[in-house]
């Protein structure tokens, strides 16, 4: 589907963004469920590696004092420290991240556009969450990443969007915030075919 004009010019960023990664969206969840995660607990072994090196790229991001002022519990927000436990569960060396996304400067529209890709991640991770049962993992063992965050998964992301519709950004950084929105999407996308390589 592509998104309309009408769609785009939405007035809240949170659905522009919703509209414009439907597509990138789509493309991922096909390729997440073409390496089937759930036929062993060494294919879903390697989805947490993925995630973990997706959430290792936005770890200063989460951990950012201007991000963490608009949204409080921005920190406790972050998943690589839940993912890198799942890996230890498993018994799966960390990988080894590179610094090509962590190194960046971002301004705050685009830094809560890559933030939007994750947080957004948590949405479909309940449907991956109750598969993960299958495995027998849970948020105590192997499929930490994927539990319900505090608060519930709803709230979270509504205090999130929130905040991401209420900040000011000029035309400049509404396009560096999609584009940051499409480029996670494929960072994760670059992380998925190297985790199942
Ligand atoms: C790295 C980014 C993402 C990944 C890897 C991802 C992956 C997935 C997967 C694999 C599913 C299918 C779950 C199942 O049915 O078994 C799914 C569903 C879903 N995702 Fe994502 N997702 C990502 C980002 C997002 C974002 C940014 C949003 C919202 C803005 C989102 C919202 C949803 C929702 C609501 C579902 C439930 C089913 C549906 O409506 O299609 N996801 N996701």
């Amino acid at each position: 589907m592509t998104a309309s004009h009408a769609q785009l010019s939405h007035p809240l960023r949170s659905q522009r963004l919703n509209q414009l990664t439907h597509q990138p969206h789509d493309r991922l969840e096909a390729l997440v469920k073409s390496h089937e995660p759930f036929a062993s607990r060494e294919n879903f072994a390697r989805f947490v590696t993925a995630q973990y090196l997706f959430q290792y790229d936005l770890q200063n991001l989460y951990n950012d004092p201007r991000l963490a002022q608009l949204v409080d519990d921005l920190p406790a927000r972050c998943r690589v420290e839940a993912a890198r436990l799942d890996l230890v569960d498993f018994g799966v060396p960390l990988p080894e991240g590179d610094e090509s996304i962590r190194g960046r400067t971002l301004g705050v529209g685009a830094a809560l556009a890559w933030i939007f890709v994750s947080e957004g991640s948590k949405l479909g991770a309940e449907f991956l969450f109750k598969k993960a049962a299958a495995l027998q993992l849970d948020e105590t063992f192997g499929a930490r990443h994927l539990a319900e965050p505090a608060g519930g998964r709803a709230q979270g992301w509504k205090r999130f969007v929130k905040v991401l519709d209420g900040i000011e950004l000029d035309a400049e950084q509404e396009r560096e915030a999609e584009a940051a929105a499409i480029e996670a999407f494929e960072r994760f996308a670059v992380h998925l075919e190297r985790c199942f390589a």
